[in-house]
């Protein structure tokens, strides 16, 4: 199995992965930073790794809803929170490890 590095993403782009069951998309910000958020939005389930990358935060593709790829918090007017997941690149091999509720994964 390949492992998921932060170069196998493009800037400004998304990738999906599932953690157990749980959907995930990573982000690759323009500063290279990788953020991690269910791939769910909390108003009617839309897919956040479709939607536009604007500096850190993702606007919904289905109804324009825009969060924060930094913790996950939908922004005024709207209101709502998703799931944010604490991102570790390996600064040897750029491999990505992703924390959800303490737990470390590996992102393949
Ligand atoms: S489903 Fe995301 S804004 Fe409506």
């Amino acid at each position: 199995m390949k492992w998921l590095m932060v170069s196998d993403i493009e800037s400004k782009r998304s990738r999906v992965i599932f953690i157990e069951d749980v959907e995930i998309a990573l982000f690759k910000l323009s500063n290279g930073e990788i953020k991690a958020i269910e791939n769910k939005c909390p108003h009617k389930g839309g897919k956040l790794s479709e939607g536009i990358v604007c500096d850190h935060h993702v606007f919904c593709p289905l109804h324009d809803w825009k969060i924060d790829l930094k913790d996950g918090q939908v922004q005024d007017p709207d209101e709502g929170c998703v799931v944010s997941l604490r991102v570790e690149a390996n600064p040897e091999s750029g491999d990505l490890i992703l924390y959800m509720e303490d737990e470390a994964y590996k992102a393949s």
